[in-house]
């Protein structure tokens, strides 16, 4: 993996995709083995700096941090100088100036990590900016579809939901387009990005999106993220866009289910789908600690161009 710091997939080749994807199922090993402590990291320091809310990013980054043998620390920023006004970059290099090796970032702003990075000596880690990218969750995605399916090239990935508003979504059409798969989108025309047009992505109706689809993906509805009236109701959303059991059966035969969490349920995804044989929601949460171990011992080995 080339430099210091992992911003997004779009800027990152196939080749540093395959070497992520690799190291993360050796990582995958050692969870399977309920191995605990590992020395990947010993000497080693990594804080999480989470200016939004997570549970698994934020709990994953924390426990391969730890069980690799790194000091780890959670700076809740809620608490921190920056309610007093404390701006990224000194907040940075005050982070620098304690010696991390590796800040994980999280942020509401588009472009707050790759600013960061280029502030501190620090690697940094993007745990997801604004509208922008979440490689780490399009990674842990495209481990969870290789160790399923064995292989990304020619896979067909159906992206159903709020795109508009989906980090999640942008890194994984970057990423999977790398890779050979072929990505097809679907949602309501007003929660699609006006930027979609010059992605490697096919934007279609729900149906043809699916349609012999081997990995259906929904997304959360960010309702958090919309000043409002961009779809006329939740329900009327949940009808035309909600992933269930029926959609799924224009789906390939072996077709599997995916959603990065925390998932609406009765809303982008029924209960009866999400707890299904189909649904593949832990195993992403289990492979999210694999690709975070990798990420963090490929960024801190010493051995970056
Ligand atoms: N998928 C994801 O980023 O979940 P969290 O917000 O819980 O980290």
């Amino acid at each position: 993996m080339k430099g210091k710091d992992l911003l997004g997939l779009k800027d990152k080749t196939k080749e540093e995709i395959e070497e992520i994807l690799s190291e993360a199922a050796t990582m995958k090993k050692h969870i399977t083995d309920k191995t605990k402590k590992l020395p990947y990291l010993n000497n080693k320091s990594v804080v999480n700096l989470f200016y939004e809310n997570s549970t698994r990013t934020s709990l994953s980054f924390e426990t391969a941090a730890k069980m690799m043998s790194a000091v780890a620390c959670n700076m809740s920023v809620a608490n921190s100088s920056v309610s007093k006004g404390e701006n990224l970059i000194d907040t940075g290099k005050t982070i620098d100036a304690m010696g991390f090796d590796i800040i994980v970032i999280r942020h509401n702003m588009s472009g707050a990590p790759a600013l960061l990075a280029k502030t501190v000596k620090a690697g940094v880690i993007n745990a997801g900016d604004g509208q922008n990218e979440h490689p780490t969750q399009a990674l842990l995605d495209m481990y969870t579809m290789k160790e399923r399916f064995g292989a990304l090239k020619g896979l067909k990935v159906a992206i159903v939901g709020d795109v508009k508003h989906s980090r999640v979504a942008r890194s994984n059409i970057w990423g999977l387009d790398k890779m050979g798969t072929k990505v097809f989108a679907a949602g309501p025309q007003t929660l699609m990005p006006a930027e979609i047009e010059k992605m490697p992505v096919k934007i279609t109706t729900v149906e043809e999106a699916v349609k012999g689809a081997d990995v259906v993906m929904g997304l959360r509805l960010q309702l958090e993220r919309m000043a409002g009236g961009l779809i006329p109701s939740v329900a009327e959303y949940s009808k035309f866009y909600g992933l269930n059991k029926n959609l799924l059966k224009l789906a390939a035969k072996n077709a599997v289910v995916l959603h990065p969490g925390p998932v609406n349920r009765g809303i982008e995804i029924t209960t009866e789908l999400c707890d299904s044989s189909e649904s593949l929601i832990n195993t992403q949460v289990t492979n999210g600690l694999a690709v975070r171990m990798a990420l963090l011992h490929l960024l801190t080995r010493g051995e970056q161009k």
